[in-house]
């Protein structure tokens, strides 16, 4: 579903990053320094308004995980959320003196979702080599070399850009892990490149994990689910879980669910799930 461009967007946004543009190409191989310890690496793209990120980072403190998202309003709603989560907000502050309620971001105490580990480096004078095509264009999505980045946990930073060439962020098995949540579907033959399951993103997913690491997806769309199991096949993965009705199987996967997951199974949906992994160890069904 199109988000509506919110009210005072970049105003509210910058509240939470003080670097409103980052060089993520310049990241590449270095995102491990943003957080508190370096641990394994774990993605997904396209987070959405980030709860399932959220529950992920609660539930391993161990692993560092990094949240992708494109659409500047929808990272907002991101940000909000994982502010409410994480920070002690109490129910009074959110009340101004005149009875009114506060903006939520007034709320936000200064500094605490800024990145202050952004190496100076990554933080381009003018435009950045990944991001040139798209400043170029004018486009409203940042590209896959250009975005902001969020710091929310010790071991969770969401990023704000638009994954063209996943090469373009990461570099070689620089990741443990993806996970692709309702990714959009692009139903449309002549859009299915820009499908996050096409072969074209999986050989970029296959160079930026660890070999032998697991990509997680899910979604309620049947036709996006077979197409990908084909991608996945046609480019070698293996499928190690597959699930036609998550939320009536045994998979661990059904306990962090996405905000369209619970959209979509509160409404009778099956939930298509899967988990490939690069290597061939398990031949794809
Ligand atoms: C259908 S929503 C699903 C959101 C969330 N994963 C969930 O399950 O609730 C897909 C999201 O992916 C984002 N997205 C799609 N393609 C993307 C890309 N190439 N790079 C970054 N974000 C992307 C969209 O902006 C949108 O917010």
């Amino acid at each position: 579903m199109r988000q509506r461009k919110l009210k005072g967007l970049e105003e509210k946004l910058s509240v939470y990053a003080e670097n409103s543009s980052v060089c993520t190409g310049r990241m590449k191989g270095r995102w491990n320094e943003l957080f508190d310890s370096r641990q394994p690496l774990f993605a997904e793209l396209g987070c959405g308004k980030g709860q399932f990120i959220l529950s992920r980072a609660e539930a391993r403190p161990d692993r560092n995980f990094i949240a992708v998202e494109g659409n500047d309003s929808v990272m907002l709603r991101a940000l909000q959320k994982a502010a409410r989560r994480l920070l002690p907000l109490s129910e009074e502050s959110a009340v101004s003196p005149d009875g009114n309620e506060r903006p939520f971001e007034e709320l936000v105490p200064e500094g605490v979702f800024q990145a202050e580990r952004i190496p100076e480096d990554a933080v381009p004078e003018g435009i950045c080599e990944g991001g040139a095509r798209e400043a170029a264009g004018a486009g409203k999505r940042r590209g896959s070399g250009k975005g902001r980045i969020f710091r929310a946990a010790p071991n969770l930073v969401f990023v704000n850009m638009y994954i063209r060439d996943i090469k373009e962020c990461f570099s070689e098995n620089e990741l443990s892990g993806i996970y692709l949540n309702f990714s959009d579907p692009w139903p449309k033959d002549r859009h299915a490149k820009r499908r996050l399951t096409h072969a074209g993103y999986l050989a970029g997913y296959r160079h930026v994990l660890m070999p032998d690491s697991p990509l997680e997806f899910k979604t309620d769309n049947k036709e996006l689910f077979l197409f990908s199991m084909e991608e996945f096949r046609k480019s070698g993965w293996g499928i190690e879980e597959y699930s036609e009705d998550l939320h009536r199987s045994n998979c661990e996967s059904k306990r962090f669910q996405t905000e369209y997951e619970e959209k979509f199974s509160s409404l009778g949906k099956p939930i298509y799930y899967c988990r490939a992994r690069s290597a061939d160890v398990f031949p794809a069904r």
